[in-house]
């Protein structure tokens, strides 16, 4: 299967970590469809870690854990499609899990059979105790090449956290996302970090194989498993707005059951969803400011992606501890004033409309915030 943009769902490990059961997930898919999730594009609801017995079955099948899911899991898939939604669930390329559940080593075959007759959708693919002797390329295409041979399209999320060079062989190895950070938390420095150290890893995503930043901690307000000191919602804006602009899958990790208003203001804002879902599928460039290139460890920087329909969504990101000034040159953009044309910048959080009079547009960013537009291309 191809898979065109990146995927959008809710993952269950953010917020409920091994504590997943049933009723959980049934009241999960719920909120997706009753929040208006689902309509706004989250179609994969994702069962991680922790969901199965402590070992396989006499017949070397893995077997949901009876107290968690009663019903078994066909049962749980069963529900999460009649609500419209797709299914996920979680092994590993080792004999373990992260969590020490067995995982699919030597048993990728079996696995994907029981993974397309429970009616997976998408599995999400770890990369704990894996054996040394193997090569994680070799690990990831197994399993690869038995979802491809199992019967049922399943989107296939490679995790192993980008080390040993994942960017270079995962695009070989089937997986139509792969991880390319360790785990994120509930905080800013987290975002931070996994933002900056995946600037100059944009050239390696593209449709069919997109990068992974992690799944979104919007809306944790620092409760949950991957809860640590929690974010403003300023913080939480840039976050997805970044997410979005670099082609990550926007998996959501909250509680969906319960979230705020701004929560909900923030994940179903559809102009950020467009940019990242955008059909042309161009990843995104940076715009010269002063920078030297996209391995520029600058904590300001200001993002384009050119869209389908010629727009320009222009994102002027600040993750420093203080306010700055940011511009963007419509020069540096690649329209230079001979063109005879130039932006109306529409802002995609404050709903503002700024026609460009001047070949450079500049204003004051917050700290740790954002600026993000979709610039339309009109004669001066
Ligand atoms: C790893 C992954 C996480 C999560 C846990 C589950 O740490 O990176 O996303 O799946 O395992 O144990």
């Amino acid at each position: 299967m191809f898979v065109q943009k990146p995927p959008m769902g809710w993952n269950s490990w953010n917020t409920f970590g091994p504590d997943i059961n049933e009723e959980v997930v049934m009241r999960s898919a719920d909120a997706m469809v009753e929040n208006g999730l689902l309509a706004a594009g989250y179609e994969y609801l994702v069962i991680d870690d922790c969901w199965s017995k402590r070992v396989r079955g006499a017949d070397g099948r893995l077997e949901a854990d009876p107290e968690k899911f009663p019903h078994g899991m066909k049962h749980v898939a069963d529900y999460v499609h009649s609500k419209g939604l797709k299914f996920g669930m979680y092994s590993c390329a080792g004999p373990l899990t992260c969590a020490r559940y067995p995982g699919s080593f030597d048993h990728e075959f079996v696995d994907a059979a029981t993974f397309a007759a429970w009616g997976v959708d998408y599995l999400k693919y770890d990369y704990c105790f894996h054996p040394s002797t193997r090569r994680g390329e070799d690990l990831y295409r197994r399993m690869g090449i038995a979802l491809a041979n199992c019967g049922r399209d399943i989107v296939f999320s490679g995790c192993s956290w980008g080390v040993e060079d994942t960017k270079v062989w995962m695009p070989g190895t089937g997986c139509h996302l792969w991880r390319s950070t360790g785990d994120i938390h509930d905080s800013w420095a987290s975002i931070k970090m996994i933002a900056q150290g995946q600037l100059a890893d944009q050239i390696y995503g593209r449709p069919n194989c997109f990068n992974d930043m992690d799944m979104l901690v919007v809306g944790m307000y620092g409760k949950g498993h991957a809860a640590l000191t929690g974010c403003t919602d300023e913080e939480y804006r840039t976050h997805f707005s970044l997410w979005a602009f670099l082609s990550s899958p926007l998996m959501i990790g909250c509680d969906i059951r319960n979230m705020s208003e701004a929560t909900r203001a923030i994940l179903l804002n559809p102009e950020v969803i467009a940019i990242n879902q955008d059909g042309a599928g161009r990843m995104a460039f940076r715009i010269y400011d002063g920078n030297t290139g996209w391995n520029d460890p600058a904590q300001s920087f200001v993002l384009g992606r050119l869209m389908e329909n010629g727009d320009i969504a222009i994102g002027l990101f600040n993750l420093a501890d203080g306010a700055c000034c940011q511009h963007v040159s419509t020069e540096n953009l690649g329209l230079a004033v001979g063109t005879g044309r130039t932006l109306v910048l529409h802002d995609v959080w404050s709903g503002e409309d700024i026609v460009m009079n001047n070949e450079i547009f500049q204003c004051d960013v917050p700290a740790h915030g954002c600026r993000v537009f979709r610039a339309k291309v009109v004669e001066c």
